[in-house]
Parts: structure tokens; sequence; C-alpha cells
């Protein structure tokens, strides 16, 4: 076996323990939500737009486009934890479809329960993503 072989071996089980270690901490929820993130992208002219720093020093930006006061797509913007977008991508999709007013109803309470619970060291991450999307929908309201 070849050094690279070695290597590669040794970069694999560490791989693994990593991924056993995400299924022992987060839900299978939370994991795919943050594998496969489909609204983490940028909106070209979006109708609201909300930007919030939370305590942790990480940001979430939330982009919505808005017709007739439903939602019709949803994207976020995070330099934040793996939790974050998580907690981003299940929101955004979570208000798809919805109005502006059903939207602002949903609470961090009910973001969590969606995604089956998260670490309590994590749970500051979703309060930090429907305050953006407060932000967002006061965004939407201000004119
Ligand atoms: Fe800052 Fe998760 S968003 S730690």
């Amino acid at each position: 076996m070849s050094k690279n072989d070695d290597f590669e071996k040794m970069v694999t089980e560490i791989q693994r323990k990593i991924e056993r270690e995400e299924e022992l901490t987060y839900s299978k929820t939370v994991i795919a939500e943050y594998q496969n993130p489909n609204n983490f992208r940028n909106m070209k002219s979006p109708d609201a737009l909300g930007k919030v720093k939370g305590s942790c020093g990480d940001t979430v930006k939330i982009t919505l486009s808005v017709e007739n006061d439903i939602i019709t797509d949803a994207c976020f913007w995070t330099d934040g934890c793996g939790a974050s977008i998580a907690c981003n991508n299940m929101l955004t999709n979570m208000i798809k479809g919805k109005t502006m007013e059903e939207a602002s109803t949903i609470t961090s309470t009910k973001l969590l329960e969606n995604l089956g619970g998260l670490p309590k060291e994590h749970a500051h991450c979703a309060t930090l993503a429907v305050s953006t999307l407060r932000e967002t929908i006061k965004d939407y309201h201000k004119d």
C-alpha cells in the first residue's frame, strides 16, 4: 500500500467519524437540510430583505419574492454555523406559498419542532433565523 493510499484511508476514516458524531448530535432532518440547502442562494430584486447579526456574531439575510401577499420564493445567506444553515433552509421552505401574515406567526419553537430539535447550544440559531424573517416582513411593510 502506497503512502497515498494510507492517506486516503485515513481521510475516509476521519470523514466517517465526523459523520457518526453528526448523527449522534443532530436529527436526520437537520443533517438533510444542512447537506442540501436549496434556498442558500442570492435573489435578484427581492420584494423584501432582512438582515440580522446574532449575539453569536453570525449574520443571516433573508430575501423574499411576494405576489399578491403570497411568498412565491424565499432565499437566505449566512456566515453562521451548520445549524444556522439547516434552520434558515427549513424556515424558508416553510414560508413558501404562505401569506406574509401566516409567515409572521412562525415561532422558533415551531421551527425547532420541524427540525426534530437542535442541541441546546444551537437553539439560538433558530431564534436568529426567525428574528431575521420578522425583520424581512417588517421591510416588506415599511412603504
Ligand atoms: Fe451563530 Fe449558529 S448562527 S452559532
